[in-house]
C-alpha cells in the first residue's frame, strides 16, 4: 500500500492550487491499485505554527522527536511523515507560500531536528518523496524578477534537509484569480489574455501535475 497526501495550503477548495492536488491525486491513483490518497485542506483546521513547548526535545519526554503540541493538526503530523508522496499546494501569497502551510511546515520539521552531540541530525521515521504545487498570478518572467524562487529556496531545502528526497516543484503562472473579473476591481491586469492563458494553459499545468503523482508513486514503488 502506497500512501500520498495532498495538503491544500489555499483557503479555496475548488481553485487552481486545489485542482491541481487533484490531478496530483488522480494521477497517484493511476500508478497501482494499492494507492491510498488523503486529502488535508489546511484552513479547515485549526492549529498554529510552532509553539516552542519544546516537548519534541525534551529528555526523556513521551514526545521526544514528534510534535507534542495537541491541536488538529498533531496526528496529521505524524501520518504525513509516515507516507510515501506528499503534495503540498499553495498560492504565492506576497511572494512566498501562504502562513497556513508554513504554519504546518514548522511544526512538521521541528520535532525531526535534534540536537543530540554525537547522533544523527536528523530523527524523521523514513525518507518521503515531496511535491510543491504553486500557483500564482505574476508570469514566469515576472516571477523570476521578482525572485520568488530564491525565496521558495529554503522551504525546499529544509523539506530535503528532513525527508531526504528532493522536492519535485510545479509553479503554475499567470492564473485565473477570480472566475468572473467584471465582479471586483481587476483591471490593472490584462484580463482578456489572463482569461486565455487559462483556457489555452491551465489544462496543461493539470496534466502536468497528474504526470508528477503519477510519477512519483511509480518511483516510490521502488523504495
Ligand atoms: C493575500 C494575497 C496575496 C497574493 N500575493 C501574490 C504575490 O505576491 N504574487 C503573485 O504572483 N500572486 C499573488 N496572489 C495571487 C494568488 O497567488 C493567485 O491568485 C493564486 O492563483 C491563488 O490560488 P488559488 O486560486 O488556489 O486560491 C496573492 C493573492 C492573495 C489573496
Amino acid at each position: 500500500m502506497k500512501r500520498v497526501f495532498t495538503i491544500n495550503g489555499s483557503p479555496r477548495k475548488d481553485y487552481n492550487t486545489a485542482q491541481l492536488l487533484r490531478a496530483f491525486a488522480d494521477g497517484a491513483g493511476e500508478a497501482g491499485d494499492e494507492v491510498e490518497v488523503e486529502e488535508v485542506n489546511l484552513y479547515d483546521l485549526h492549529f498554529t505554527g510552532c509553539r516552542e513547548c519544546y516537548a519534541c526535545k525534551l529528555r526523556g519526554g513521551r514526545s521526544y522527536g514528534h510534535c507534542g503540541f495537541r491541536d488538529d493538526i498533531t496526528d496529521i503530523l505524524d501520518r504525513v511523515a509516515h507516507a510515501d508522496v506528499v503534495a503540498f499546494g499553495s498560492p504565492i501569497y506576497f511572494s512566498e507560500i501562504t502562513a497556513q502551510l508554513r504554519a504546518f511546515l514548522e511544526r512538521l520539521w521541528y520535532p525531526f531536528v535534534q540536537f543530540k552531540r554525537g547522533e544523527e541530525q536528523i530523527i524523521a521515521p523514513q525518507p518521503v518523496r515531496t511535491a510543491f504545487l504553486i500557483p500564482m498570478n505574476l508570469t514566469e518572467q515576472a516571477m523570476l524578477r521578482s525572485g520568488y524562487d530564491a525565496l521558495l529556496a529554503p522551504v525546499l531545502q529544509w523539506t530535503q534537509y528532513i525527508f531526504g528526497h528532493e522536492p519535485q516543484v510545479q509553479y503554475c503562472y499567470d492564473t485565473l484569480q477570480y472566475r468572473d473579473y467584471d465582479r471586483y476591481w481587476a483591471d490593472a491586469w490584462n484580463v482578456a489574455a489572463k482569461q486565455l492563458r487559462h483556457e489555452r494553459h491551465f489544462p496543461t499545468d493539470l496534466a502536468q501535475a497528474r504526470q508528477l503523482g503519477r510519477a512519483m508513486v511509480e518511483a516510490s514503488l521502488t523504495d
